[in-house]
């Protein structure tokens, strides 16, 4: 129970790696605040995880809209007076190559990994400070350190997120706040839904484990950095992709 009691957002949280990290924390003891675009897809995950005995809410957010995300923060601390950790997990891909890419596609993704991650990491960070404590966790990607083709967009953001991450480590490391980011692999979700199979074959033999990761996998790194365990852990880009290179 190494997260008991505490209040812990994880975005993105009615699907994949989030919806993994959502049920890994509520059997960590946590408050788990569940929030995604889709009320109805929020309200099942909310059910699915409550019927396995977790302490669990649910808000329609979109990290992209300041006051979505600003509405969520006052209702949580309305209710629990406090957050504890911050998990910036919600993400989209939006793939062309440079010379195919439209303006709209590179900014939804900007909006979404960048901003999102921006909005949800200031919208919380006063009350952390206030309380001299508390964990955020951003989400990164291989791509946004190696790069990868057709992901202009999306390896721009994810590289800007671990850019954050060291800036938010500094800024708020010496109030008693840690912030890392997970750089995760290949994971079996549905963002990898659009990739041909073609091309996750060769994700697969590039891994030196030889094989996509599951969500829960990840799930267990966060639950590791949004922990006191991690209580020394600032400023980390902690890498979960059974190892890849460029
Ligand atoms: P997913 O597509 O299964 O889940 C992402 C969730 O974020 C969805 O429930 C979606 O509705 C939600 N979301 C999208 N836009 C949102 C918005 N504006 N506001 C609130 N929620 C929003 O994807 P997955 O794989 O679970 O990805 C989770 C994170 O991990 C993302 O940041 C992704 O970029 C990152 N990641 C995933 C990898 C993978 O292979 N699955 C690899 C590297 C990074």
């Amino acid at each position: 129970m190494r997260l008991q009691d505490k209040v812990c957002i994880v975005t993105g949280s009615a699907n994949g790696i989030g919806l993994a990290t959502a049920r890994k924390f509520a059997g960590e003891g946590a408050v788990v605040i569940v929030c995604d675009l889709e009320i109805d897809q929020v309200e099942a995950a909310r059910q699915e995880l409550r019927a396995d005995g977790g302490r669990v809410e649910g808000y329609r957010v979109d990290v992209s809209d300041r006051a979505s995300v600003d509405a969520m923060v006052e209702a949580i601390k309305q209710r629990y007076g406090r957050i504890d950790v911050l998990v910036n997990n919600a993400g989209i891909t939006r793939d062309a190559s440079l010379l195919k890419m439209s303006e709209a596609q590179f900014d939804a993704v900007i909006s979404v990994n960048l901003k999102g991650t921006f909005n949800c990491t200031q919208a919380v960070a006063a009350s952390m400070v206030e309380q001299g404590a508390g964990a955020i966790i951003n989400t990164s990607s291989i791509s946004g350190i190696y790069g990868n083709f057709g992901q202009s967009n999306y390896s721009a953001s994810k590289a800007g997120v671990i850019g954050m991450t060291k800036t938010w480590a500094r800024e708020l490391g010496p109030k008693g706040v840690r912030v890392n980011a997970i750089v995760p692999g290949a994971v079996a979700t549905d963002i990898l839904k659009t990739v041909p199979q073609k091309i996750l074959e060769q994700v697969e033999n590039a891994c030196w484990q030889r094989r996509i990761g599951r969500p829960e996998e990840l799930a267990n790194a966060y639950a590791f950095l949004a922990s006191d365990e991690a209580s020394y852990i600032n400023g980390a880009v902690l890498e979960v992709s059974g190892g890849v290179s460029a």
